[in-house]
């Protein structure tokens, strides 16, 4: 069923498989952060990521969102439908944190009044730099105005779905980081990954970080923090 390595990023290996329209999806226990210029590995966090992002694309699935996951065949591989990537990374925040206080001065953990969609467009070598809406046209990033819109949309959709579903399990979804692709039958749907890696997610009550940021920041506790996060979704 898997043939050839298509492509390799930061975080998965993408292979093809026997027919044109699939791929599969290998989730690896690479760590990197700041554009890749801090590298760690985690034995087990890629298959904890593919079982958290299977759960979570399974959710939205139910919720009317289109994704491009076919079916989980091992604790770190995907089926996954071929898509034409669309080349912007979506933030959603709901708290700030992160780049956005750095950038704009806001402080630390305040609660937006409302959700903020930010795009960066998916460049190692710029660095992933912000871009506004007419970037993405003025880039053809997007095929047209009303697909930025379509984005924000869903963008929106997903983050109210989980806002509501973590907030259950007592975990805060701070901000994530979301991708999106084009079918072969042009359809957009939702792609890449939703964990612990594109998020960050705070314990309700005592704001501990369970994400990436503990190996961003040398917390330690990469691995437990995740483990955490599985365990509460399963819940
Ligand atoms: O660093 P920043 O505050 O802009 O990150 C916002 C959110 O997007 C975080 O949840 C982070 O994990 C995610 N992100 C990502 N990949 C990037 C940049 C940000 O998953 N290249």
């Amino acid at each position: 069923m898997k043939k050839e390595m298509l492509y390799e990023g930061k975080g998965k290996k993408i292979f093809k498989t026997e027919d044109e329209n699939l791929l599969i999806s290998e989730f690896k226990d690479d760590l990197t952060a700041f554009n890749a210029e801090k590298r760690g590995n985690e034995s087990g966090k890629g298959s904890l990521n593919c079982k958290i992002s299977t759960e979570i694309f399974r959710l939205l699935e139910k919720n009317g969102i289109k994704t491009h996951l076919i079916e989980t065949i091992s604790d770190t591989e995907q089926i996954i439908k071929k898509c034409k990537i669309v080349p912007i990374e979506v933030i959603v925040r709901n708290v700030a944190t992160g780049s956005l206080t750095k950038r704009l001065g806001i402080e630390e953990g305040k609660i937006l009044p409302f959700a903020l969609v930010e795009f960066c467009l998916k460049d190692d070598a710029l660095g992933d730099p912000f871009i506004n809406d007419e970037h993405c046209l003025l880039l053809n990033l997007v095929p047209n105005e009303d697909c930025i819109g379509k984005i924000k949309d869903m963008a929106r959709k997903i983050n109210s779905i989980l806002s509501v579903f973590f907030d259950a399990k007592n975990l805060r979804l701070v901000d994530f980081k979301i991708e999106f692709g084009f079918t072969q039958e042009n359809e957009l749907v939702l792609a890449d990954e939703i964990s612990p890696d594109s998020c960050r997610f705070w314990d309700k009550f005592s704001n501990e970080k369970l994400d990436k940021d503990r190996f961003r920041q040398d917390l330690g506790n990469v691995k437990m923090a995740y483990e955490e996060v599985l365990k509460r979704i399963l819940n």
